[in-house]
């Protein structure tokens, strides 16, 4: 099975973490949707998605990347991190438009965040990921292929 995970991860690295845990364990490719903007994902089985949240919403360039380069009819799957996790995937909605993808798994956790008056007090989520959110990811990550 051949999987990619298209990530943005700006403010502190957080989310590519959790992704890099997941490509180191598993053997996943992972792109760095800030810097590339274009990829030819048709012989893909599974694309993930995976960003920090910021002001409630997947980093514009991952949804931007999956407008358009994900192919119709594929097998896609969610990472975020934020100072919330809640699920806020509904902010990729404008990059699915129209692709007929299958959402098969989700993945969240708890990120540092240091913006704007949080800074102040040290920041919010210190330390995560940690060793635990990773480990949960990898599993995640096995579970949804096995
Ligand atoms: C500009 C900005 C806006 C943010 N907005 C939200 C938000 O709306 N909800 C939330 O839960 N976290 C929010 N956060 C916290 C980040 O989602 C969190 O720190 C995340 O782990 C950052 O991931 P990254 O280091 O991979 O970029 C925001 C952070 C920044 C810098």
């Amino acid at each position: 099975m051949k999987a990619i995970i298209i990530c943005a991860s700006t403010h502190h690295g957080n989310t590519r973490k959790v992704v890099d845990a997941i490509s180191k364990e598993c053997g996943v490719e992972v792109i760095d949707a800030v810097t590339v903007h274009e990829k030819d994902l048709s012989e893909y089985d599974l694309i993930g998605f995976a960003s920090g949240i910021y002001g409630a919403k997947f980093h514009r360039t991952v949804v931007d990347f999956a407008a358009k380069n994900l192919p119709k009819d594929k097998k896609i799957f969610f990472i975020s991190t934020s100072a919330m996790n809640m699920d806020f995937t509904k902010s990729m909605a404008g990059g699915l438009e129209g692709k007929n993808a299958t959402v098969v798994g989700k993945f969240s956790c708890n990120g540092y965040n240091t913006f704007g008056p949080f800074k102040l007090v040290g920041g919010t989520s210190k330390g995560r990921p940690n060793e635990e959110d990773l480990k949960n990811a990898v599993e995640f990550y096995k579970n949804m292929v096995k």
